[in-house]
């Protein structure tokens, strides 16, 4: 698919015209699914990009290239896609440790914080993200604010009989909160987990670390997508010159 999206776009004359977007996340998801090592944990995020990773690194896998990893999927989605592409799977009950995990996220800021849970994940992606002993984030360019909040709503999981008090709690600490509703689907989305999820505007976040920790104080909230201070290295697909690059940072 790579490769023809390559061709097509050189053959009208714009390398990265057809879908610039699509191509950065091959190319980020592609290279954080070759810093992965065999024998490794991997914590196999969700999302777009994500998929990605998860289907090279199945390609790896079936070369001979890679041996012996297996996944600690984050999701549903990534459980779906790494059986789709013969990626081993296990579970934190079964082992230890994580040697590292890659994730996509919806905006990142200077610092590496993060928000994520534009696929309802956040959740589960914080428990084994921040598990890893190595965290890389992928994500394309339109990414990267100065701000988080900038662009994107901060989503909260929420538990179903809390849904009235914790919209009411969090309207009093200036958010505006939406429940997010489904596509293709009558009614609220139902993470994972079968809760809810809030999508919340702030003004201005000044203090991610403090704003993740009051929403999570909010009795009936499971967890929200603020992540700070647990990203290694952030790899960014970006456009140069009509080609897509990645740059670290
Ligand atoms: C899932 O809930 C999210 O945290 C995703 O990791 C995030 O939305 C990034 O997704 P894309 O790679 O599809 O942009």
């Amino acid at each position: 698919m790579f490769i023809l999206d390559k061709f097509y776009g050189a053959f009208l004359g714009m390398t990265v015209a057809a879908d610039p977007v699509k191509l950065m996340k091959q190319e980020v998801g592609k290279a954080a699914a070759a810093l992965v090592k065999s024998g490794s944990i991997v914590g196999l995020g969700t999302g777009s990009t994500t998929a990605y990773t998860i289907q090279f690194l199945g390609e790896r896998l079936q070369s001979g290239e890679l041996k012996d990893i297996v996944g600690v999927p984050t999701s549903f989605q990534s459980e779906v896609l790494a059986k789709q592409y013969g990626v081993p799977l296990t579970t934190l009950d079964a082992i230890d440790h994580i040697d590292i995990a890659i994730d996509g996220a919806d905006e990142v800021d200077p610092q590496k914080n993060l928000i994520k849970g534009g696929g309802a994940a956040h959740t589960r992606e914080k428990v084994v993200d921040y598990l890893a002993n190595q965290f890389i984030v992928v994500v394309d360019s339109g990414k990267l604010v100065d701000r988080l909040g900038s662009t994107f709503a901060v989503p909260v999981e929420v538990i179903p009989m809390a849904i009235t008090p914790v919209t009411d709690a969090i309207k009093k600490l200036g958010g505006k909160p939406e429940l997010r509703m489904g596509v293709k689907k009558a009614g609220p989305v139902i993470t994972d987990q079968g809760n809810m999820v809030l999508d919340v505007r702030f003004d201005s976040i000044d203090d991610p670390v403090n704003l993740e920790k009051t929403l999570n104080n909010i009795p009936g909230v499971l967890e929200n997508g603020i992540f700070v201070n647990c990203v290694n290295l952030v790899l960014v697909g970006e456009v140069k010159d009509g080609q897509p690059v990645v740059r670290q940072f």
